[in-house]
Formats: C-alpha cells, structure tokens, sequence
C-alpha cells in the first residue's frame, strides 16, 4: 500500500517536472524568436529602410525563425497568428480562435497573463504569448502609415489588415507547439 502511494507521488511529480520543462522551453524558444526577428529587422530598418524592410520580411521571417530555433525544429511547430492578418498563411489554427477572441482590442496590462498552455485533444501541448504593439512596430502596422510603406504593403498583401494599431495594443500571438 505504502508503495502504490510512493509510486503515485513519484508519477505525479513526474508529470508535473514535465509540464515545467516544456513551459521553460517553449517561453526560452518564443525569446529566441522574437529577438532575432527584431534583430534582423531592425538592422534591415536602420540600414535601408521601412520600405525596403517588408520584401525583406516577407520572405525572411520563416527562414530566420528557422535558423533561431536550431536543433530545436525538431521538437517544435512555432508560427505566429493575429486577429488582425497581414499574411492569410498566418491564419490561427482553431485552437488559438478563443484566446483571440479575449485579447482582440486589449492593452499591455489588460489581461494579466504573460502566456497560456493549451492542451489539445492529442495530449500534446501549445504555449501562446501575446505580443504587443511596441513603438518599432507602429511604421507597418500603426495609424499613420507612411505613404510609400502603405503602397509597398499593398503590394504583397493586397488584403492586409494589420494596421491601425495603438501602442501597447494586443497585436497577436507566437505560438510554440510541440511535435
Ligand atoms: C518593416 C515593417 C514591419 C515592422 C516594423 C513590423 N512588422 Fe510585423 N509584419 C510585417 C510584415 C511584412 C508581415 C508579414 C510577414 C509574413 O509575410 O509572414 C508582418 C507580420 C506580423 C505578424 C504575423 C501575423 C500577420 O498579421 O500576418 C505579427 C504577429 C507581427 N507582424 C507583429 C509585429 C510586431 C509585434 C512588431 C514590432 C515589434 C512588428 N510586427 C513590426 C511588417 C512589419
């Protein structure tokens, strides 16, 4: 009896050891990933440019997202999404269509969660961390987008709707799931 019980405990705070590595993983990978795009970016903004910076992004980000997230591709899915698109192709999956919904039009600070764990149906895990609009971000998804960053956006995204966005705003999430 006395073992059943030891064993139980044992499973219990096996699990939870896991639950724990994969929330400090993906939030180290989610890290990773959001500075070395803004890296990227801001060095493409700074030499060249908000206009020259979006054909840049638009074909850089996965490739540079890749590169950050090394070894670690083979673990992890990782993307990001929005209630607001600029790139259908980072439409969200269903899971992440509630979560959405709560922060959609919420400010830093509104929603006291730094990040969120779903699970889904298959037992495996998401990590999603809302992203704010910080003032960088403001030049290709503000109000007062400049005229030839507005006409270059609207060349690669014809039905773009990220724009419009207030500082601090929710702009959308990086999601981090394992494989
Ligand atoms: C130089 C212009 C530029 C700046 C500055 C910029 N973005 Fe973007 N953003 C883009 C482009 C272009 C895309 C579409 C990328 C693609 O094709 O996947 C995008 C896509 C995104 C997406 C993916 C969802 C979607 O709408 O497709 C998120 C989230 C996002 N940006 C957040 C941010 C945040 C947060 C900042 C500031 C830290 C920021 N962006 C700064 C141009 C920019």
């Amino acid at each position: 009896m006395k073992f059943v019980f030891m064993m139980m405990i044992y499973v219990v705070m096996m699990f939870d050891a896991k639950a724990q590595n994969f929330e400090i993983e993906a939030k180290k990978l989610a890290t990773d990933l959001k500075s070395s795009l803004m890296k990227n970016l801001s060095q493409k903004i700074a030499s060249e440019g908000a206009v020259k910076a979006i054909p840049f992004c638009h074909t850089n980000v996965g490739p540079i997202a890749k590169s950050a997230a090394d070894e670690r591709m083979s673990k992890f899915e990782f993307g990001r999404t929005s209630h607001k698109l600029r790139n259908e192709k980072n439409q969200a999956m269903p899971w992440a269509n509630s979560y959405l919904k709560d922060f959609q039009g919420k400010f830093k600070g509104d929603i006291k969660k730094d990040f969120i764990i779903h699970k889904l149906e298959n037992g495996k895990r998401v990590y999603l961390e809302p992203l704010y609009v910080q003032a960088q971000c403001l030049t290709c998804h503000g109000e007062n987008l400049n005229k030839s960053v507005k006409m270059e956006l609207n060349k690669f995204y014809p039905n773009d709707q990220a724009t419009d966005f207030k500082l601090n705003e929710f702009r959308g999430f990086i999601w981090i799931k394992e494989k």
